[in-house]
């Protein structure tokens, strides 16, 4: 564990659940005398003890998705022992109460620094307050959380997805104002910030063109779920000429549920979507979605230098924006072949 220059309180009301997780996942190790050698817990890497590693704890909303999965990749290539930092990530399963548990372990580990991605926006409040009273700084990557009170954390990484909603609701119009388009929403996650504000964004965008939304249901930002939702709609209108999905994911379940139905996605029925990522974008260049923006999701670089300003002491940005492009048929077909993720 780094030498910290947050002063660590004690953690008084550990509830017996963090206890009994503690148990089940510590990575903490013995401190080590001055000039020995600690081994991390990934795999053998040895450290000088007078250059300790940064502890931090990191909680995943889950495997929903493409991005998903380059989000957890940039965090776990990017927060290694050769980085100076001692991992320990835990998946959510996009569950409250697993994210709520895991943060809850950190802070019984007594981790230098916690991060998390929050699957919903509220009901933070008592966990973050736990993390405060035992002096343990907190990291917000991804998704915001709903609360007055931001001295219960240091930073927020991430887009702004009220703008990516706008682009996307921009694009719409510019292309298809005085078509009469009827059009569905598949939603993100309900109660989680990209949902929220992605619909929020896009539906400015496109107030006073004539594109009507007929109907607007979560499919939870999965490929299966994405797939049953749009085959409930197809089955339900007559006539749908627009898809505005949250995430490629659900574009992507959607494209399948489209193609079922005998029609033929990006041409029958438009879609636009928010990601960009590989699969996404091979879709685009295929034709089959008209339009993406993106979400960059490698914000391992920007989560380690916080973390390790934050553990020095220094001051870091309240709000640390990540910039997205936008994507046409030309540019996806431009950018895949060296596309990261
Ligand atoms: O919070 C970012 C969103 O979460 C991504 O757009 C989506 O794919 C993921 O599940």
């Amino acid at each position: 564990m780094a030498r910290k220059m947050w002063m660590r309180g004690t953690v008084a009301a550990l509830s017996a659940t963090a206890l009994l997780a503690l148990g089940a996942c510590s990575s903490e190790q013995a401190p080590a005398a001055e000039g020995e050698e600690t081994t991390s817990d990934d795999g053998g890497e040895t450290e000088e003890a007078g250059d300790e590693l940064i502890s931090i704890g990191f909680s995943q909303v889950g495997a929903e998705s493409g991005w998903r999965a380059a989000n957890t990749k940039s965090i776990q290539d990017t927060l290694t022992a050769d980085n100076g930092f001692d991992l320990s990530f835990s998946d959510a399963q996009q569950k409250q109460e697993n994210q709520i548990q895991a943060i809850r372990s950190y802070i019984a580990q007594g981790v230098d620094v916690i991060s998390f991605s929050p699957v919903v926006e509220t009901g933070w409040g008592p966990v973050l307050e736990e993390a405060k009273a035992a002096d343990i700084p907190v990291i917000l990557t991804d998704r915001a959380v709903d609360t007055e009170d931001d001295t219960l954390y240091e930073s927020f990484i991430g887009s702004d997805f009220v703008l990516e909603g706008e682009m996307a609701g921009e694009w719409a119009v510019e292309q298809y104002d005085g078509e009469g388009y009827q059009m569905v929403e598949l939603q993100g996650t309900t109660g989680s910030a990209p949902a929220i504000d992605r619909k929020e964004g896009f539906a400015d965008a496109i107030a006073g063109s004539d594109i009507e939304v007929i109907d607007s249901q979560t499919g939870n930002f999965t490929r299966t779920e994405g797939k049953q939702v749009m085959e409930g709609f197809l089955q339900k209108y007559d006539e749908i000429d627009l898809v505005f999905a949250h995430n490629d994911d659900m574009g992507l379940g959607a494209i399948e549920a489209i193609e079922a139905a005998g029609m033929t996605p990006g041409e029958d029925i438009k879609i636009i979507t928010i990601d960009a990522v590989k699969d996404g974008m091979q879709a685009l260049a295929d034709g089959k979605i008209n339009y993406i923006v993106e979400c960059n999701p490698l914000l391992g670089p920007d989560l380690a230098e916080v973390a390790q300003k934050v553990v020095a002491g220094e001051e870091v940005e309240k709000r640390i924006v990540v910039e997205d492009k936008t994507f046409d048929q030309e540019a996806a077909v431009e950018a895949l072949p060296s596309r990261e993720y």
